[in-house]
């Protein structure tokens, strides 16, 4: 397959740039590297994640580092029963003084959205959120504007806590790159937040401005994939569409991202190529999420990623000549 191919020391540029990063989000969230570096994944990817924890396990203050160290504007939504549509995209207000309507942007206008508690919201201003996401633009009383870029929504759903709730349907998880699941940190982490409680998210100083971050988008699109790796996740997705217990497997959509997040990765890794770990390491955060089991399985306890870890156990990678 033809790639324009990217120079290497640019792939270096980028890796140090990710360290960079990652270095500089640590000093507000304490917790694995790893983290950071599936966000940056996303963002390179020009996709969406769905964070899920448990209360208190530093979602926000590491949204907030993140954003800071891409020196990009954050914004952040919280989601309740009565927040409608145009509380997210904004709307036009009458100003006395000209006579004329000028628009009041709603917090979709940012580069980094948190979106707390997606679940809260009704079906209606969940979808005003997932359409800004998929189309990059919005439109407010028939006038399409365009959303700030790179822009990445990162969106909370609290596991526990179901009553009251509006769980996303399949249709709209589907719409997110990638799910991450935060656990609690490590006791030395822990015990390094107890000792530092004083530590600003202010202290996160910028590594990359949004117009370098774009820049880098586009390197990530020449980042080269060898056929053999296409064939590759044809086979993971197609595994997990045969399996018996599934309902409703990995779509299109979902190959289509795991390709693209590998590249992401590589390319956060310095190198200009897909290696098969790129792909075997993303495909439980990209396929997860979107894979439905059959209602008995489900109550057997079963987990989409005990099917996604079959499919990489019995999926061989088997390179061309
Ligand atoms: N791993 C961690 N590193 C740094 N700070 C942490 C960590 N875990 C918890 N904290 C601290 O705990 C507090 C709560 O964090 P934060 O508000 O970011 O959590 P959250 O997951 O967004 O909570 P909620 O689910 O209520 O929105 C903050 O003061 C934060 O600094
Ligand atoms: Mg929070």
């Amino acid at each position: 397959m033809a790639t324009e191919g990217i120079e290497r020391n640019l792939a270096a540029h980028v890796n140090r740039i990710a360290s960079a990063i990652v270095a500089e989000v640590g000093r507000a969230y304490f917790g694995q590297a790893e983290t950071t570096e599936i966000l940056l994944t996303a963002l390179l990817a020009r996709g969406h994640v769905l964070l899920e924890g448990v209360p208190g396990i530093a979602k926000t203050t590491l949204v907030k580092a993140f954003s800071r160290t891409l020196g990009a504007t954050f914004k952040r939504i919280q989601f309740t029963p009565d927040l409608l549509p145009s509380d997210i995209t904004g709307t036009y207000i009458l100003d006395m003084r000209t006579s004329s309507f000028v628009l009041r942007e709603g917090p979709i206008f940012a580069h980094v959205i948190l979106g707390d508690e997606i679940n809260r919201a009704p079906a209606k201003t969940q979808s005003a959120l997932l359409e800004a996401m998929q189309e990059r633009q919005v439109t407010i009383d028939g006038e399409t504007l365009p959303l700030p870029s790179p822009m990445i929504v990162l969106a909370t759903q609290n596991p526990i806590e179901q009553e009251g709730t509006y769980p996303l349907p399949e249709a709209q998880v589907d719409r997110f790159l990638i799910k991450l699941t935060m656990r609690y940190p490590s006791p030395s982490d822990e015990k390094r937040m107890l000792a530092t409680c004083t530590r600003e998210v202010e202290e996160v100083r910028p590594v990359i401005g949004p117009a370098d971050l774009a820049e880098v988008q586009k390197i990530a699109d020449h980042v080269h994939v060898e056929e053999d790796l296409l064939d590759y996740v044809l086979g993971l997705v197609q595994h997990s569409r045969r399996h018996r217990r599934v309902y409703l497997g990995a779509s299109p959509r979902a190959a289509l991202g795991l390709v693209q997040a590998a590249k992401a990765h590589a390319l956060l890794k310095g190198r200009d190529f897909v290696l098969p770990d790129d792909i075997k390491y993303l495909a439980p955060h990209v396929l997860s999420h979107r894979i439905l089991l059959l209602p008995e399985a489900d109550l057997e306890g079963l987990l989409p990623e005990a099917v996604v870890a079959e499919a990489l156990e019995s999926i061989p990678y088997r390179k061309r000549r």
